[in-house]
């Protein structure tokens, strides 16, 4: 399978970007140094694709670095082990941060009228008797796949679960107790050294160890989305996870700030001073409620640290040094910026926190890994994404019927609730690794927030932060940077 990209080539001196690129992003800038930010046509499935090979992304360029020493695109993960033509790869793609963009799912049903491999209805179309039988009408059916590149996760109420199923608003009438339909994006199937919960539910927890986990999820995902009679063997499991836990992606070069890695910073996927791929990580790392079990230390928020040297390493005041101390002070505000969360289910209402009614939160309260931003460990938290009053028209809309005490809810997606059959575990989801942002949008489990902006845009109005307009364009350079 290829994938090709073309636009307008990115010339020293000046930039004529494609004005879809310019018109939505408000990219006006021009990357250097060589980076292929435009111009070529990627082939994306490149059977040995350097490390830090750089793909052209909204702010700049995103790169992998494998231990392995080069991306081998030939391993199981780039196989079709199924019976639709899917691989791991048609939805984790490597230019588009393991993830898939709304950009590329749109590329592929131009170049292909809506017959590439993505396109299935087990799990592509907005409901699996949706009709594809024309050009036009695979365009309705895909039409959450081809806006917010979510995939169509099918659950059931699980049996003795505490709730019950009072009504469905499903606009694409399919759904019911016996299998909701939860729009879900892909997540990156990369920097999974991270990992603590695999799943935004964490429904493939299924042994103690993040391996055992990953290894069960390589065959859930063969014979889910590829549609696989038979499960996948031991050696090729064993082949997609050695692949996946070698790799380690974040952005490489910022259209202001250029090369992330410069004057000694740790940004980007692989520096000479080795951070990401190297960063010490294990479970419950750096914990919010109890400091860090193996080190003893209290809980530091100042849980990302690779651009400090830019404090002291910055000298003149270019352009690109400008934009990089905007990032080092975002990285700072989320290090450091205060406000009060409330109501979160998770938090507010744990016991093991101390149900807690407000608490004085950062940023980084719930992204709490070194360097890498997930919560170090499983804690599932309802910050309100899939709550009913969230709800667009396009999202089928659920309401919950508590068994015992008759109270309802409403929500597009129960979360780890249809995991444990638990009330309190409704819309409740991990906190996600953060790095490679920038070259996966949308955000949040149901891609709800089209742009890093709209994510912001989010923690202020359900927690009132309030940001000066420094802080919160400096924010958005750090997000954009990761
Ligand atoms: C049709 C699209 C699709 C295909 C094909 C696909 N995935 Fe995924 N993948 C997803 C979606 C959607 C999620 C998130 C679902 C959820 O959390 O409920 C996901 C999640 C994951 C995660 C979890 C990462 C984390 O942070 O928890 C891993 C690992 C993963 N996929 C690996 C694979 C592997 C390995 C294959 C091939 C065997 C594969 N995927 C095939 C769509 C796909
Ligand atoms: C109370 C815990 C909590 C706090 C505080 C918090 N987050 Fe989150 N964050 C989460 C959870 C949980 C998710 C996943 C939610 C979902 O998709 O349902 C998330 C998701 C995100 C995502 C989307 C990642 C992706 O892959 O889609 C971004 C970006 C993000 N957070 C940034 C921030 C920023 C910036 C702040 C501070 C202003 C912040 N978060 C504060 C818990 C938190």
């Amino acid at each position: 399978m290829y994938m090709s990209r073309t636009s307008t080539k990115c010339l020293r001196f000046g930039c004529v970007i494609s004005l879809s690129f310019s018109a939505s992003f408000g990219w006006t800038g021009c990357l250097v140094d060589g980076a292929d930010v435009a111009g070529e046509t990627v082939q994306a499935l490149n059977p040995t694709d350097s490390n830090n090979h750089q793909y052209a992304d909204t702010t700049g360029t995103s790169s992998t670095f494998s231990t392995a020493g080069v991306i081998v695109q030939t391993g199981p993960f780039f196989q079709v082990l199924g019976s639709n033509g899917r691989m791991c790869f048609t939805c984790h793609q490597i230019d588009q941060g393991w993830s898939i963009t709304p950009a590329g799912v749109q590329a592929r049903f131009d170049a292909s009228s809506g017959t590439d491999p993505i396109f299935r209805t087990n799990d592509g179309t907005n409901s699996p008797n949706a009709d594809v039988s024309t050009l036009e009408a695979r365009r309705a059916a895909y039409s959450m796949l081809l806006s917010k590149g979510v995939i169509r996760i099918g659950l059931p109420i699980p049996a003795n679960a505490e709730f019950g199923l009072q009504t469905v608003s499903d606009p694409y009438e399919f759904a019911s107790a016996a299998q909701l339909s939860l729009f879900r994006r892909p997540l990156p199937t990369t920097n999974l050294r991270f990992l603590n919960t695999v799943m935004w539910d964490g429904r493939e927890n299924t042994a103690s160890t993040v391996d055992a986990n990953l290894l069960h999820q390589a065959n859930s995902a063969t014979v889910g989305h590829a549609a696989s009679a038979a499960a996948i063997t031991a050696d090729q499991a064993r082949g997609i996870v050695d692949f996946e836990m070698g790799n380690t992606t974040s952005q490489h070069k910022d259209v202001d700030s250029k090369d992330l890695a410069a004057s000694g910073s740790n940004g980007g996927a692989e520096t000479p001073s080795v951070m990401l791929s190297t960063q010490l990580t294990y479970l419950g790392i750096n914990d919010v409620l109890l400091g860090d079990y193996k080190t003893g230390n209290a809980f530091d928020p100042h849980v990302f640290s690779m651009y400090d040297i830019w404090a002291t390493s910055l000298t003149g005041t270019g352009d690109k040094e400008t934009a990089r101390r905007a990032m080092l002070r975002g990285q700072n505000v989320f290090n450091s910026k205060t406000f009060t969360i409330s109501g979160v289910s998770g938090i507010n209402d744990e016991a093991a926190f101390g149900s807690p009614a407000t608490l004085v939160a950062t940023c980084t309260t719930c992204h709490d890994t070194p360097n890498a931003g997930n919560h170090s460990v499983p804690a599932p938290l309802n910050i309100g994404i899939a709550d009913g009053s969230r709800r667009t028209a396009d999202m089928p809309l659920y309401t919950l019927v508590n068994l015992t005490t008759r109270a309802t809810v409403q929500t597009t997606d129960p979360g780890r609730a249809l995991v444990t059959g638990k009330w309190k575990d409704i819309g409740r989801f991990k906190g996600p690794i953060l790095r490679g942002l920038a070259a996966r949008a949308p955000y949040f489990h149901n891609g709800s927030a089209a742009t890093l902006d709209a994510a912001v845009a989010f923690y202020e109005s359900r927690f009132g932060i309030v940001f000066t307009a420094q802080e919160r364009s400096d924010l958005l350079m750090f997000l954009r940077s990761l």
